[in-house]
């Protein structure tokens, strides 16, 4: 059993910034060849490009949005093109459009909903589809392909001024869970992450000041905030053959934060 992803080919998609960035990378550490996906900025999807190619593995940038049908048909096509075949594929852009409810337009309720959960689904669409035509290839992996779907905590939290976001986590805990009972006898394994606070540019705003950040430290009970790598040695392991049997399962990446942590000196 192989203890990486040497010689595996990857699609990460909003790749350019955040987490995604720290995902692609690592799966280039740790041996893929990765397809950059972004929607906008293209220099920094260009600039994690530079960094796959110092680990020495292969990278393209491909600009597609994701809640786009077309668009992610040919992201697919491109990274056929390139690589031959797609392994891994880790179904992370995604956005907040924040409002309380009574002024959330239904433009910010479509929009999040369209990138967050439509945009997995295409994308895990195109990613079963090119699963199931190739199969399993022993020398490659023992599975046939592995789809990693970017969850949130607030897929079981609920979060308040935040309806869409939330929901559309909620959603793809459900889809995600689906789509793996579906697609396990053809021995493609689909998974979630569903990481907490991490530092990104998405909640800026929750950590930027020290006020703000030891707000926020009250929700995690390990004490400290998430750094995107703690997400992607994650995403790493997921996609790898080490957790072959791993089929259905969010991996929550949260330091506690699903702890209920209001409780332990209370309730
Ligand atoms: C959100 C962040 C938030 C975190 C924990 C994530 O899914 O995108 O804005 O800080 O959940 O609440």
């Amino acid at each position: 059993m192989r203890s990486s992803v040497d010689g595996q080919k990857a699609i990460v998609t909003g790749a350019n910034s955040g987490i995604g960035r720290a995902v692609a990378i690592a799966l280039a550490r740790a041996g893929a060849d990765v397809v950059v996906n972004y929607v906008d900025r293209a220099e920094a999807a260009d600039d994690v490009v530079a960094e796959i190619r110092a680990a020495g593995r292969n990278g393209i940038a491909v600009h597609a949005d994701v809640a786009d049908e077309g668009e992610v048909a040919a992201l697919f096509a491109a990274a056929r093109a390139a690589f031959g075949t797609v392994d891994i594929v880790v179904a992370n852009a995604g956005l907040q459009d924040d409002a309380p409810a009574a002024a959330m337009t239904l433009a910010q309720w479509h929009r999040v909903m369209d990138v967050n959960l439509t945009g997995q689904f295409l994308c895990a669409r195109e990613a079963i589809r090119e699963f199931l035509r190739r199969g399993v290839v022993a020398s490659v992996s023992a599975a046939a392909g592995k789809i990693i779907c970017m969850s949130s905590v607030h897929q079981t939290i609920p979060w308040a001024g935040h309806a869409n976001y939330a929901a559309s986590k909620g959603g793809i805990r459900m889809m995600m869970e689906s789509l793996a009972q579906e697609v396990a006898p053809r021995r493609i394994r689909v998974n979630a992450i569903a990481p907490g606070a991490i530092r990104t540019p998405i909640n800026r705003p929750a950590w930027e000041t020290s006020e703000a950040l030891s707000r926020l430290l009250q929700l995690i009970p390990y004490g400290r905030i998430g750094e995107p790598e703690d997400v992607a040695r994650a995403a790493v392991w997921l996609a790898s053959d080490e957790s072959d049997y791993v089929v259905g399962t969010t991996l929550y990446v949260d330091g506690g934060m699903t702890l209920f942590p209001g409780f332990s000196t209370n309730g």
